[in-house]
């Protein structure tokens, strides 16, 4: 399906995948509305994009915002799901569990209260894209967190796509990706872990976030694929 004359939400557009894939959507001659919450980091990483790209300042936690939002814009053809938090990491043992609440406040919830609100105004035969992580199956040590916060979110896939149908509902599932999200760690720590992935993963390197851009852009074009989780994690998921 050509994405020419398509209208796609990108919530999580001002960094990383979620940019990327605004980059990506915007080239291939879409219609894309970057969304975050920091209205000057928006407006600053999508000026100059090339393409028909506008930006809104809103929290994804906020249901009444997104309600005015949905309802503002009108109707549209996709949304993708980039946005989340980076608490709930750590050995269960000492795992701090009010952090791994913050960790579902921050992705979890947000992504299923936008995905409910934007319902009433998403095109049949439109999509949902989710952005997940590999930690939701890859049964590393230190990651439970992550994989509960993800896995819950990837064990609806399949439910949500047959219930909305036939709206596609689909996930990308990310290895570790070299984005700003990454900025929040100890930058030793960052290092040790992309070293150690160079060294483990197949691919012999960390994943861009172009290339996650790449499986959601996919997944939006593709309008014979639902209920899929993609992985693009250079082959982490098979160590
Ligand atoms: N990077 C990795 O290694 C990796 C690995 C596996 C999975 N993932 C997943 O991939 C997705 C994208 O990650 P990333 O690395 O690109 O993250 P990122 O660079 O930190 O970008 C996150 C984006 O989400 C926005 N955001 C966060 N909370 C929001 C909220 N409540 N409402 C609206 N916007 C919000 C942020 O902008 P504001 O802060 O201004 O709101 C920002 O635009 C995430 O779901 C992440 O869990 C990433």
């Amino acid at each position: 399906m050509a994405l020419e004359q398509q209208k796609i939400v990108v919530m999580g557009g001002s960094s990383g995948v979620g940019l990327s894939a605004v980059a990506r959507f915007a080239k291939a001659g879409a219609e894309v509305i970057a969304v975050a919450r920091n209205a000057d980091r928006l407006a600053s990483a999508i000026e100059g994009l090339p393409g028909r790209v506008g930006g809104i300042a809103l929290d994804g936690t906020d249901r009444e915002a997104l309600d005015d939002f949905f309802t503002t814009l009108g109707n549209f053809d996709h949304l993708v799901l980039t946005l989340s938090g980076g608490e709930g990491a750590g050995e269960f043992a000492t795992l701090d569990l009010a952090a791994l609440r913050r960790g579902f406040e921050a992705k979890f919830w947000p992504q299923l209260e936008v995905a409910q609100a934007s319902l009433p105004w998403l095109r049949k035969g439109g999509s949902i894209t989710f952005v997940t992580a590999i930690s939701a199956r890859i049964a590393n040590p230190g990651t439970s967190g992550l994989a509960a916060i993800n896995g819950a979110l990837e064990s609806m896939i399949g439910t949500l796509a047959r219930e909305l149908g036939p709206v596609r509902v689909n996930a990308v599932s990310p290895g570790v990706i070299d984005t700003p999200w990454w900025n929040a760690v100890p930058a030793d720590f960052k290092a040790a872990v992309f070293q150690q992935q160079a060294e483990a993963l197949p691919v012999g390197r960390v994943g861009r976030p172009d290339e996650v851009a790449q499986a959601i852009e996919f997944l939006v074009g593709n309008g014979f694929t639902t209920g899929t989780v993609l992985p693009c994690d250079g082959g982490l998921s098979l160590l």
